[in-house]
């Protein structure tokens, strides 16, 4: 729980945020309207929709901090009116649809930390056709870095201090996306838009963005800088610009390259960024004019690690969790309903997890990822 009341205290204490959810909020929820709240955290955002009469919410969270949102809802007398549902928002299931989702599940970089696919499955199963969506898009900004701090993230495990058998890792390192605050000082090109990304049922599962940024300032190049501006309501915005000096204070994305080299004013740059946000895959490729082109990857280091593919040598078969979900997935045969599926696993294969409900979970949870109607 304490990393709970850490996390939750952070949000609550951030400036400008909750002045704008609180004006979208008063922009987008009518007296009356329902309301999820996906990963509600506290219950924050769902009481302040309360507060405008919004006549229910439900608000659905995987962590501890759903029991803080119960216990607030119901010291303050708000709990006829709050809904707690501790789980996965992809599990939850609500009584009817509802008027409008909300969240603040939008990380450093705004695909980072899985907006799209919640809110993509909350919008097919949640939401009343037309319902409001907080946010409903993102613009997602870029810009050059050149920084020692950013540097010596990057390059902490080859650094002289760390024994020198763990220097290997320094390319998996420079895989990784790193929180970083950014001084403007450290941005070495003006930011430019990498993207945009609407929220909805049918957000696509796959992106591609190019951009090219121009060298304001000389010197190392070692990589870049991401974050995002996200649209609550109406003309109301919330970004963790480095830039913006109204921005949220939210770290924003460092992107590593995996050999820094020298740049001069006015040198351009291209940038392709591509995200998978089921299974949070994101892939940046930097080319300095002339080349060579510099490719990362946070997948680049951990779908096969070097421990991985020790055991992986002689033949091969499904780990336990892949024969349940192959022998749920061979189920859907384009005759049977997901109650259907549900019940022959109840009834033949209620042991694939260590309790009933679990067994049942897990059907829900792989129909909803894998089958369409
Ligand atoms: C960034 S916090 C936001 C909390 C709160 N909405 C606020 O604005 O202060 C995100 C919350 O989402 C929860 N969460 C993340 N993924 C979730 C999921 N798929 N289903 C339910 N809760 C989730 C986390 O436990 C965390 O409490």
């Amino acid at each position: 729980m304490s990393d709970s009341l850490a996390e939750h205290v952070h949000y609550l204490g951030l400036a400008n945020r909750s002045d704008l959810y609180r004006s979208a909020i008063s922009d987008c929820i009518a007296p009356d309207d329902t309301v999820a709240d996906l990963g509600c955290g506290v219950g924050v955002l769902g009481i302040f929709c309360l507060e405008v009469g919004a006549s229910h919410v439900w608000g659905i969270d995987s962590s501890d901090a759903i029991y803080l949102a119960q216990e607030t809802v119901r010291k303050a007398g708000l709990d006829k009116h709050y809904t707690c549902i501790a789980s996965s928002t992809f599990r939850a299931e609500l009584a009817e649809p509802v008027d409008a989702l909300i969240c603040d599940h939008i990380g450093y970089f705004g695909i980072d930390y899985g907006i799209i696919d919640m809110v993509r499955d909350a919008a097919k199963r949640m939401l009343k056709p037309g319902g409001a969506i907080m946010p409903d898009k993102l613009v997602l900004q870029i810009a050059g870095v050149s920084s020692d701090a950013c540097h010596e993230k990057a390059a902490a495990w080859s650094d002289d201090i760390v024994p020198k058998v763990f220097h290997w890792i320094d390319e998996q390192a420079r895989n990784t996306k790193y929180p970083h605050e950014f001084a403007p000082g450290e941005l070495c090109s003006a930011p430019v838009e990498l993207g945009q990304i609407t929220l909805n049922a049918d957000t696509p599962e796959y992106f591609s963005f190019e951009a090219e940024i121009e060298i304001t300032s000389s010197g190392r190049f070692d990589g870049l800088a991401g974050w995002f501006k996200s649209h609550l309501g109406n003309d109301v915005w919330m970004t963790n610009s480095p830039l913006d000096p109204n921005g949220i204070k939210r770290s924003q994305a460092f992107f590593p390259i995996a050999r820094p080299f020298d740049v001069q004013r006015g040198d351009r740059i291209s940038v392709t960024i591509r995200a998978r946000p089921e299974g949070n895959f994101l892939a940046w490729d930097i080319t300095p004019r002339g080349g060579p082109t510099q490719k990362q990857s946070n997948w680049a280091t951990t779908i096969l690690a070097e421990a991985d593919r020790a055991t992986l040598d002689g033949p091969l078969r499904l780990n336990d969790n892949a024969q349940a979900s192959q022998y749920i997935l061979s189920l859907v045969d384009g005759q049977r309903t997901a109650a259907q599926i549900e019940e022959t696993v109840m009834r033949d294969r209620p042991d694939l997890m260590p309790s009933q409900q679990g067994t049942r979970n897990l059907v829900r949870d792989i129909l909803k990822r894998c089958a369409v109607s």
